[in-house]
């Protein structure tokens, strides 16, 4: 699923540009990721609740079963305190990969994650989905702790990296991404993309 709003294409370009710094590219990732983990987070179910306004009595809502946000480390960080605020009952585990240059494989150097997930929706948090081996290798750690719902949020999408996932017998219920650009290139980088949007937010190592 492609999200279509005028201030998320804006946003988006001001993403993408090599003269945006560290601190503007953060900023436009936390916009960007307020708007997609947004439109996500549309097919959660919700239960009533009994609230008192100011005036009377009344019937909100909240989420039935908040879901678990897991950010892959570095740069799903910068999409982290958006889908916090947006569903702040939501709890967090942690995923740090990072892709051999080479080959393209993630290699992984943590994992926190609840031993259980079973009945959970679970998202998965990272800008960039490339060759779709850094979400895969994501989603099946989940699906090893029970999870059936697993939503991927992303900003750039390779249409290599969306085919890769939808054939793969993972759990993934669906792809929300800001933009599918053209593809990737002989390194493995998402063309026009943005470069390293772990590089862009925090500096080079
Ligand atoms: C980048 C990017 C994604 C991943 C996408 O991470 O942030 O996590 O590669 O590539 P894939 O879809 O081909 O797996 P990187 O390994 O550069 O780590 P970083 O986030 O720490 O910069």
């Amino acid at each position: 699923m492609v999200v279509e709003n005028v201030v998320l294409s804006a946003a988006v370009a001001r993403l993408r540009d090599s003269m945006t710094d560290a601190q503007g590219f953060r900023s436009a990732l936390s916009t960007i990721s307020t708007i997609v983990i947004f439109e996500a987070a549309r097919y959660e179910s919700v239960i009533e609740a009994p609230i008192s306004t100011p005036v009377s009595p009344a019937v909100g809502v909240e989420l039935t079963n908040p879901p678990l946000l897991v950010p892959i480390l570095r740069a799903g960080l910068g999409m982290l305190y958006a889908g916090l605020s947006l569903m702040p009952t939501a709890t967090v585990g942690f995923v740090g990969l990072s892709r051999d240059e080479d080959t393209l494989t993630p290699s992984c150097y943590m994992a926190s994650l609840p031993e259980s997930i079973t009945g959970r929706s679970a998202y998965i948090l990272d800008p960039m989905l490339a060759t779709g081996g850094s979400a895969a290798y994501t989603a099946r750690l989940l699906a090893e702790r029970g999870a059936s719902n697993v939503t991927i949020v992303c900003v750039i999408a390779s249409p290599e990296g969306v085919r890769f996932l939808q054939d793969s017998k993972l759990p993934v219920a669906r792809i929300v991404a800001a933009n599918v650009d053209d593809r990737l290139n002989d390194v493995g980088f998402i063309v026009p993309g943005l470069g390293d949007a772990g590089d862009r937010q925090f500096g080079g190592l």
